[in-house]
């Protein structure tokens, strides 16, 4: 079931093609705007369309059944809970909320009714390279890591203006619930801290910026972050600790710069960990008689891989099928979305602030 026939409904729609037995699945699908409800059922001919939410969620439940929330970040949480209330696990579409009350509520919601919710951030994990680095980090072959380097600036790439300008709402702060970090920060700290496992997390000190540029007149509303940064320091599950160095950039007048690395006392890795097309790689530097030595492993992509786009709803449908998937579920979407809210509280208050596994296991 989706709620939201928009841009990213028609990924998900095409995910659904791909879940374990199709055949068996039926799609609903709602949305307020007619037009983009009719829309959809041309391009999707075997989907059903509902008049309104209330009409899809009265339909007979299955214990199987999935609500997709695929409308702008300020309906996530009512929409949700009422679909979390219909007996229904959630997939919501990231950013998870708009804060962290709301998104605390909806994990509650869903381990109170024995249910589960998951986040779309789930689209960049089990991505080959950084797997690898996983590997290189549990193996000891960095030895200690001290210094995370996760640096994404791109000049002009701003949803609702480059990117998908028809999609105002991205600058809306009321709507979408902030910028850059809110856009990709849920991705970005989700492959983080899958490869750091931390238990706690203090965001040490963190700004935002929104670069002016020339806009188009019918732009009225524009209150959001295109470009952030934070110091974090990452507790990790083994006991260690390290500093992250996080920036991200949707408009920027500085150069364009990727980079994504580990750096420790025994080697570093940086890699492609985005790998759209399923190809990628990732480079080893080590010391060797002295030398800087580097060996690079490239992965590609192979037909039977998921797209990036598939992930979120096919790893979903396998965890409430009780298979292993890494899905975003519950208290860990909490945790990755507590980050987000707690790098805006620092910037909103000047102090550190702190997340705990525990407090938001509790
Ligand atoms: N567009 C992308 O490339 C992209 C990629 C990844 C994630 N997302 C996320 O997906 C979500 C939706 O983005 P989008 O790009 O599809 O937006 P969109 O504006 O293209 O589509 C959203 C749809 O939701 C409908 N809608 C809004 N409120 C509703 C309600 N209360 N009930 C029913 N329908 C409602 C709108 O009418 C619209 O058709 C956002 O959280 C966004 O961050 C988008």
């Amino acid at each position: 079931m989706i709620i939201g026939a928009g841009t990213i409904s028609r990924h998900h729609a095409e995910a659904f093609k791909k879940l374990s037995k199709p055949e068996e699945a039926e799609l609903y699908v709602t949305d307020l705007n007619e037009q983009a409800l009719q829309d959809f059922c041309t391009q999707y001919p075997k989907a059903r369309p509902c008049k309104d939410v209330d009409e899809m969620l009265a339909l007979p439940v299955d214990d199987k059944d999935i609500v997709i929330v695929a409308t702008p970040p300020r309906t996530h949480h009512d929409l949700a809970v009422k679909a979390l209330r219909s007996g229904r696990h959630v997939l919501c579409e990231k950013p998870f909320a708009m804060n962290r009350e709301e998104a605390e509520d909806m994990v509650r919601t869903a381990e109170e009714l024995g249910l589960l919710i998951a986040c779309c951030s789930a689209r960049f994990l089990d991505v080959e390279t950084t797997g690898h680095a996983i590997q290189l980090l549990r193996n000891g072959a960095l030895g200690n890591v001290y210094r995370v380097e996760f640096v994404h600036k791109a000049r002009r790439s701003r949803p609702g203006v480059e990117h998908l300008p028809a999609l105002r709402w991205f600058l809306n702060r009321a709507v979408s619930g902030g910028g850059c970090l809110m856009d990709w920060g849920p991705y970005d700290f989700t492959t983080l801290n899958e490869v750091l496992e931390p238990t706690r997390i203090d965001v040490l000190s963190a700004w935002m910026a929104n670069p002016e540029t020339a806009l188009a007149e019918d732009i009225k509303v524009f209150d959001i972050e295109e470009h952030v940064g934070a110091a974090l320091r990452y507790h990790r599950k083994d006991g260690s600790t390290v500093i992250v160095e996080y920036e991200r950039a949707a408009c920027t007048h500085g150069k364009e710069y990727a980079n994504v690395q580990l750096e420790g006392t025994q080697g570093a890795a940086y890699w492609d960990w985005l790998c759209y097309s399923g190809d990628g790689n990732i480079t080893r530097v080590y010391d060797e008689d002295g030398k800087a030595k580097e060996e690079t492993t490239s992965y590609s992509a192979s037909p039977s891989m998921l797209t990036l786009m598939d992930k979120p709803l096919v790893f979903f449908d396998r965890t409430i099928r009780g298979q292993d998937a890494p899905s975003v579920v519950n208290r860990k979407a909490l945790f990755n979305f507590a980050i987000i809210d707690a790098i805006y509280a620092c910037i909103r208050t000047g102090a550190a602030q702190t997340i705990d596994l525990d407090s938001t296991n509790n």
